[in-house]
């Protein structure tokens, strides 16, 4: 009966070893992807972005005023409060009849993630 107990226990701390293991293999793997990278999305976002949108996401980069659609200012709460799927499907196709192109096949999804990242961090620091 004692020796009965005794294996339950053990057996359940095994099994809550291994748990941890895959538990941790399974963050580990993530982890490469998620979080998205903000300083990684600036270099991004700088080489790529800034002109149209200005380094502060305000819109006003040094192409804009040359645009006849207006770059989003990502500190409006029109985009402030899209969705991230939102606006990566928007890095990613672009918006038609506007400058905005799609960024598909020029930047990776990782990237386009990072980029967006970035633009969240501006608009957190109110830049
Ligand atoms: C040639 C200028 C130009 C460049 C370069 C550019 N954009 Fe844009 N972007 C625009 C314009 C113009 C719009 C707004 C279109 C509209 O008002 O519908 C826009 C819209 C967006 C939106 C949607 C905002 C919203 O509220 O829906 C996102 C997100 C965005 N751009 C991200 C990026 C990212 C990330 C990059 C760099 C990889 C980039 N843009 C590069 C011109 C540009």
């Amino acid at each position: 009966m004692w020796t009965c107990t005794f294996f339950g226990v053990r057996d359940v701390v095994v099994i809550t070893a291994v748990g941890l293991t895959l538990a941790a293999m399974v963050d580990g793997a993530c982890a490469q992807e998620f979080p998205p990278d903000a300083v990684k999305g600036k270099a991004v976002y700088e080489r790529h972005c800034l002109a149209c949108h200005g380094a502060g996401g305000h819109g006003d980069g040094p192409d804009a005023a040359r645009l006849t659609v207006p770059p989003a200012n990502f500190h409006r709460f029109k985009s402030f409060l899209k969705s991230d799927e939102e606006l990566l499907r928007t890095i990613e196709h672009g918006v038609v009849f506007s400058p905005m192109h799609a960024w598909q096949g020029q930047l990776t999804e990782t990237e386009r993630q990072d980029a967006l990242a970035y633009i969240r961090l501006l608009v957190q620091q109110g830049k």
